[in-house]
């Protein structure tokens, strides 16, 4: 091996060991019970469905994940502590487009059901354009995530159908409220975009947006999944999803600075935008109102910080902090659980209104 190719395989290693580490907050591989997705009735949903895939077939974004001549020109050298920062952002979102596409690809494979399959390969399409473009824009700063290796190598999470259906579709819609904050921001302060990947968020959002639709369909077409005891189940994840980006976007000052944007300014309207398009399918929202819920996040942040700095720290110390950290937040989690939530109002006959 050369100089030059073990160099970039050391980049290639660095960026993918990234993307496989496992914390709490990195995103996740999963797999399901494809039997139990074979017995799915979505009779009660057929137009809507229908209209949604006429969607897919279109393709409307077949041509959007193409570099233009501009792009190059405008990826510039940052300043370390944003390049860094925007590095780790790079990477968790190719894994976390990836790991769209592995479920999607894995469920297309294996699934006999025509509609879901068909479903499936389309989502897997998708993802697998968000994430090869990701990954072009890593190559620019000589990084590459090896998607293949990634695929084999990562630990996948099992997950029952419904919790795949009420984590996929937050994590969807919370991508989709993501991308466009981002993109109408730095439509408002060009002089923001620091880089050219951000031109591309807006049909890209679009994307993201018909996931979720897709998955507010099935769980339409399947209402028991949105009574009962799986209402706790949903507060369980509509917390776990939001808390997550919290913690997360906290971590990543520096980025926030570049675009102009306050962190918790950002993640507040963030937050709202999902609820409320949640409430397209479920029964609640989380009490965003409430200052409490905000100053249970803060907490949660403050602590995940100290945890960081107690692990990079290491040593006895550093792991006597690193228990603290993990048993005060299982109680500010749980605190927030408890939280009384908002009803929601609109009757579930009206509830799925189609956006496409
Ligand atoms: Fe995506
Ligand atoms: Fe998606």
């Amino acid at each position: 091996m050369n100089t030059a190719t073990a160099t970039d395989a050391a980049l290639i290693n660095e960026s993918t060991e990234r993307a496989k580490t496992e914390t709490l907050l990195s995103p996740r591989f999963y797999r399901t019970d494809i039997k139990a997705l074979e017995k799915m009735d979505l009779s009660s949903v057929h137009d809507e469905w229908e209209a949604m895939m006429d969607e897919y077939r279109n393709d409307s974004n077949s041509n959007h994940f193409v570099r233009d001549e501009k792009f190059a020109e405008e990826v510039k050298e940052l300043p370390p502590a944003l390049h860094e920062e925007f590095k780790d952002f790079l990477i968790s979102s190719v894994t976390s487009e990836f790991s769209g596409c592995v479920l999607y690809a894995d469920i297309k494979k294996h699934i006999k059901h025509p509609q879901l399959k068909e479903l499936m390969g389309y989502m897997a399409r998708d993802e697998s354009r968000h994430a090869g473009f990701i990954n072009s824009a890593l190559k620019d700063f000589d990084l590459q995530v090896n998607l293949g290796f990634l695929r084999k190598e990562k630990k996948y999470t099992y997950f029952r159908p419904k919790f795949i259906f009420y984590a996929t579709y937050l994590s969807e819609k919370i991508g989709y409220a993501r991308y466009i904050t981002i993109f109408r921001h730095l439509e408002k302060h060009p002089e923001n975009r620091f880089h050219p990947i951000f031109r591309w968020f807006e049909r890209w959002c679009n994307d993201e947006f018909r996931h979720g639709e897709s998955f507010a369909l099935m769980m339409k077409a399947n209402p028991h999944l949105l009574r009962g005891h799986n209402k706790l189940w949903i507060r369980f994840f509509l917390l776990a999803v939001f808390a997550t980006m919290y913690v997360r976007d906290h971590s990543r000052e520096e980025l926030h600075n570049a675009f102009g944007i306050n962190t918790t300014e950002y993640d507040r309207k963030v937050l709202h935008i999902t609820s409320e398009i949640s409430k397209q399918i479920f029964p609640f929202a989380l009490d965003l109102d409430n200052e409490k819920f905000w100053q249970r996040l803060d907490r949660l942040s403050a602590l995940s910080q100290l945890n960081e700095a107690a692990r990079a720290r290491g040593g006895l110390g550093g792991l006597l902090t690193r228990a603290k950290c993990s048993v005060l937040s299982f109680g500010v989690f749980a605190r927030l659980y408890m939280m009384p939530t908002v009803p929601n109002e609109l009757p579930e006959t009206v509830r799925m209104a189609p956006a496409w």
